[in-house]
């Protein structure tokens, strides 16, 4: 989406090429708008990482590098890292939940979300406000609740998600049944969601975004909305319009690429390149026209993912058991060993299964023992060989959003699992770890000792481990992780204002407020 006021343009994710493992494509399709155009903007904003948000190669070659970059505060720097990269120099970090005017009477307000369980470590939401007229564009992103962006007065348009994004329960290898009744399920449990975020803000204009995408591969078709079932968990906007207005919504409003609603405080008057309803009741043909039109692209992508040097044991051992050492909250919570089936072929053309565990418990990764299992994973030996080969470190925005693999579990759905394999990084799994610590004790965090002083376990910085990570010398404290420093009799830190940490001598009685 593009918002264009008379202070400014902001572009806002956009996702052109298709991810993870080129299962989704954005869909109706958006190759063909004038991106030399649309990429000349005064303001970038992406709103998290996840790969149908975060097109690096679109940005790179469409979006101007003089754009200023509106960047929520997210714990970890990866997202302006990646966009420094990708050669954006101009960065506007937005303090979380404020409003910050730009020049010309420009306001935006970003809402970052932090917990692991959005997206990447990360998702986020944009007010905008122009004279007079106030937009939010909600994305993806999952919060509590919208009161922050009410306060700031009626909201015009809300721009929001409708439909799945999430490999649940297509992959999972049940009855076919089962999964249609978990389907609807998950797909009205999508609808409720929506429906309760546009009564909390009751803006004039809803405009349903963000998805679903579309499977052009052959092995993926039948996860489009175009078969008649029920349990599918990506209905479309056309059906969105229909079930919202089962609930008495009559404000919503369908974008195709290339479509313009203007909105002011009165209205919003919208053009669009082709007529909605008609684009929709021909999505068949649409969707049939793509998939010819992306064959050679999806046929590149794959002749890529191979690499047979990788001994993937070998590997998974070298990056994962490290991060099993250190992970209490998530190993615990897996509280099991997941098993991974890597199908490959042999020199001869059959069939080859290798069968990895993770063994959370043990903190090992290992060959399969013919042993009970938390979660099995079974997909193309190919794919891990891919994400071990560029060092992926989130295995969920790459791997798992593919829908390129099944699944079974015993048991609940069990967040951690998803949790770990999104940490494979020393900086993620420190920041969901210390996540997870300071939630659950929220009341009592705890406290170690470190040569003559107590203080507490969580680096105010991202949480790193200080019993692994803080070195005492004098009475001053070292985290390694980043390398920030604190007085520990003062509680200051010497790196970055604010961040105090709580600590005191270990022989004496007063405690520093942390
Ligand atoms: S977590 Fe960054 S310095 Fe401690």
């Amino acid at each position: 989406m593009r918002i264009d006021t008379a202070a400014g343009s902001i572009l806002c994710d956009p996702w052109v090429n298709p991810a993870y493992f080129a299962s989704w494509f954005p869909f109706p399709d958006n190759s063909q708008l004038d991106w030399e155009t649309l990429g000349q903007v005064d303001y970038l904003y992406v709103s998290h990482l996840h790969r149908d948000h975060f097109d690096a190669k679109h940005l790179r070659d469409f979006v101007s590098k003089d754009a200023t970059v509106l960047l929520p505060e997210f714990p970890t720097s990866e997202m302006e890292d990646e966009l420094r990269a990708l050669g954006f120099t101009k960065f506007l970090k937005a303090p979380n939940e404020q409003v910050v005017e730009l020049p010309g009477g420009l306001k935006i307000m970003i809402q970052a979300l932090t917990s692991p369980t959005d997206g990447p470590i990360g998702d986020s939401s944009l007010w905008v406000e122009y004279d007079g007229v106030r937009l939010l564009n909600q994305n993806d992103a999952r919060p509590a609740d919208l009161s922050v962006f009410a306060e700031f007065g009626h909201v015009h348009a809300h721009l929001l998600q409708f439909s799945g994004a999430i490999w649940y329960p297509m992959v999972y290898e049940l009855p076919q049944a089962a999964k249609t009744a978990f389907g609807k399920q998950k797909r009205e449990r999508q609808f409720d969601r929506t429906w309760r975020y546009i009564d909390d803000l009751k803006a004039d204009h809803v405009f349903p975004i963000a998805g679903p995408p579309c499977f052009l591969d052959d092995a993926l078709w039948q996860f489009n909305d175009i078969h008649g079932d029920e349990g599918n968990i990506f209905p479309d906007q056309s059906v969105f319009l229909a079930e919202y207005a089962k609930v008495g919504g009559t404000n919503g409003i369908v974008l195709l690429p290339g479509s313009v609603a203007e909105v002011t405080t009165e209205g919003c008057a919208t053009t669009h390149p082709v007529p909605v309803a008609e684009f929709f009741a021909n999505k068949t043909a649409h969707l049939e026209e793509m998939r010819e039109r992306k064959r050679a692209i999806i046929a590149a992508e794959k002749a890529s993912w191979r690499h047979p040097e990788v001994d993937v044991l070998g590997e998974m051992k070298r990056r994962i058991e490290p991060l099993l050492d250190e992970s209490i909250y998530l190993a615990k919570g897996v509280g099991g060993p997941v098993r991974f089936d890597l199908v490959g072929t042999d020199d001869a053309g059959g069939e080859t299964v290798e069968s990895i565990v993770v063994d959370f418990p043990g903190k090992e990764v290992r060959p399969y023992a013919d042993e009970k299992v938390r979660y099995r994973f079974r997909t193309e030996r190919a794919l891990v060989e891919h994400l071990l080969h560029t060092g992926e470190v989130d295995w969920v925005n790459s791997l798992f959003l593919s829908c390129r693999f099944s699944a079974a579990r015993i048991g609940q759905y069990n967040e951690f699992v998803y949790a770990f394999f999104k940490c494979l990084s020393e900086e993620r799994l420190q920041y969901a770890e210390g996540w997870y610590d300071e939630h659950e004790r929220a009341v009592d965090a705890e406290d170690i000792t470190i040569g003559d002083w107590v203080v507490q376990r969580r680096c105010p910085h991202l949480k790193a481990d200080l019993s692994r990570f803080g070195i005492v010398e004098g009475d001053q404290l070292t985290c390694q992780l980043h390398g920030w420093k604190f007085d520990m009799a003062s509680g200051r830190c010497l790196t970055s204002v604010g961040h105090k940490i709580r600590a005191h001598r270990a022989d004496a009685t007063a405690t520093q407020a942390g």
